[in-house]
């Protein structure tokens, strides 16, 4: 039989499964885990399950076209890269891997704040459009040297997150010692270092890129980039609130989009601080759990909207199908998260590469079996939602 690799994983849970096996646990459960009991994150694969197709039969699409636009530029392919903050962990220059590889697919990069790579080079390092997902980590003044350094660099899009008051309870995080391990307190760490022992080409790739990562995109004053030890505390104290997007507008005067919209309330709220695009996010099932999976209240947060800005939507896409599902449901595009940061974990540039082209394969098959032949033409009569 053949070995499995990245570059030839059938779909994305092999790449999980990859993942896993290359992945010291403390890292593979930090990208794969989420808040509490983990039931949003379950539920935000499984509504998919609520809708199902109408196909059109018989009828030729010889070629489907997958572009889209998202905040007037043209998209390859109908899905973003998700901000997963810390992908330097998952592989040796792990965000820059990640942008280059969606930039040669065509399509959009989100860097999170949280990130191991200087955004100047993630930027580089991509033929596509990027954005920059912010955090306030370190105060105000410290985020304004981040967007200004964003908007030189060319990031095209801001994008605040607002589920993020404070870090969701990862019991897995917990459980495998992340705290102790980031702490640098040598008697703390070493109970749990043994999830490296048994990973030593992961821990080789960490050594011949630098070690432990830092954040350079959060320069703290007179100190220099952010410390790993310090992100949860510092999350604590980088709460979004509706009365900082006058300051936002005032630093930042590209497009915004807000990532963390589950009500129709909130969606109406970033349209009046300034949105041009939202995110109907629960975070990955990562913050709150019991959190409704995001794919049930984008119709309601849908019509609450009425078009006057873009909705997309992330949360539990492991398949081209939810993809063609969310957006004949309406949704502009998507992002994907987990799916390509296993991609990442299990093989770097190849398994990001995978990962898009497997979800790429996948739309254009749907499309076709649906007898639809562009995700521009996709609408509600493809499918039919029954949301339990
Ligand atoms: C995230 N997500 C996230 N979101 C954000 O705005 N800033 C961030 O730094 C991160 N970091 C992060 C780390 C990891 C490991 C994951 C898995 C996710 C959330 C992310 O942008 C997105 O909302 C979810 O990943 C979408 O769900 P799926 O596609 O992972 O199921």
């Amino acid at each position: 039989m053949r070995t499995v690799n990245a570059s030839n994983a059938v779909n994305i849970a092999d790449l999980r499964r990859l993942a896993r096996a290359r992945l010291p646990r403390a890292v593979f459960d930090y990208i794969d885990g989420g808040a509490d009991d983990e039931w949003t994150l379950r539920e935000n694969s499984r509504v998919f399950d609520d809708v199902t197709f109408r196909p059109r039969n018989a009828i030729a699409t010889p070629h489907c076209d997958l572009k889209t636009t998202v905040l007037g530029t043209t998209l390859e392919l109908p899905f973003l890269l998700a901000p997963v903050g810390s992908t330097r962990l998952f592989y040796p220059q792990g965000e820059v891997v990640s942008a280059r590889q969606a930039g040669e697919a065509g399509t959009c990069y989100i860097l999170s704040t949280l990130s191991g790579c200087r955004l100047e080079d993630v930027k580089a390092a991509t033929r596509g459009p990027a954005w920059y997902q912010l955090y306030i980590v370190g105060g105000r003044q410290v985020a304004e040297a981040g967007i200004a350094r964003a908007r030189d660099a060319g990031f095209s899009a801001l994008v605040i997150t607002i589920d993020t008051p404070v870090a969701g309870n990862r019991e897995r995080d917990t459980r495998n010692g992340t705290k102790e391990i980031v702490s640098r307190k040598p008697l703390r760490m070493l109970p749990h270092l043994w999830q490296f022992v048994v990973r030593p080409r992961w821990v080789l790739g960490l050594l011949a890129d630098g070690g432990v990562m830092t954040f350079p995109n959060v320069m703290i004053p007179g100190e220099g980039p952010m410390p790993y030890a310090e992100v949860g505390t510092q999350l604590q104290e980088a709460m979004v609130s509706w009365t900082d997007f006058d300051w936002i507008r005032r630093v930042w005067s590209g497009p915004i989009v807000v990532k963390g919209v589950l009500r129709a309330e909130d969606a109406r709220r970033a349209i009046d601080a300034g949105a041009s695009a939202i995110v109907v996010s629960n975070h990955g099932g990562r913050q709150l759990d019991g959190d409704p999976p995001t794919l049930r209240v984008l119709p309601e947060i849908l019509e609450a909207v009425d078009g006057r800005i873009e909705v997309l939507v992330d949360g539990g896409i492991r398949r081209g199908a939810d993809i063609v599902k969310a957006i004949a449901l309406g949704a502009r595009a998507v992002l994907v998260g987990r799916a390509y940061a296993y991609g990442l974990g299990a093989g770097g540039a190849a398994g990001v590469g995978r990962a898009i082209e497997i979800l790429r394969a996948d739309v254009i098959r749907t499309l076709t079996l649906l007898g639809c032949a562009s995700i521009s033409s996709l609408d509600a009569s493809y499918v039919d939602a029954a949301f339990r």
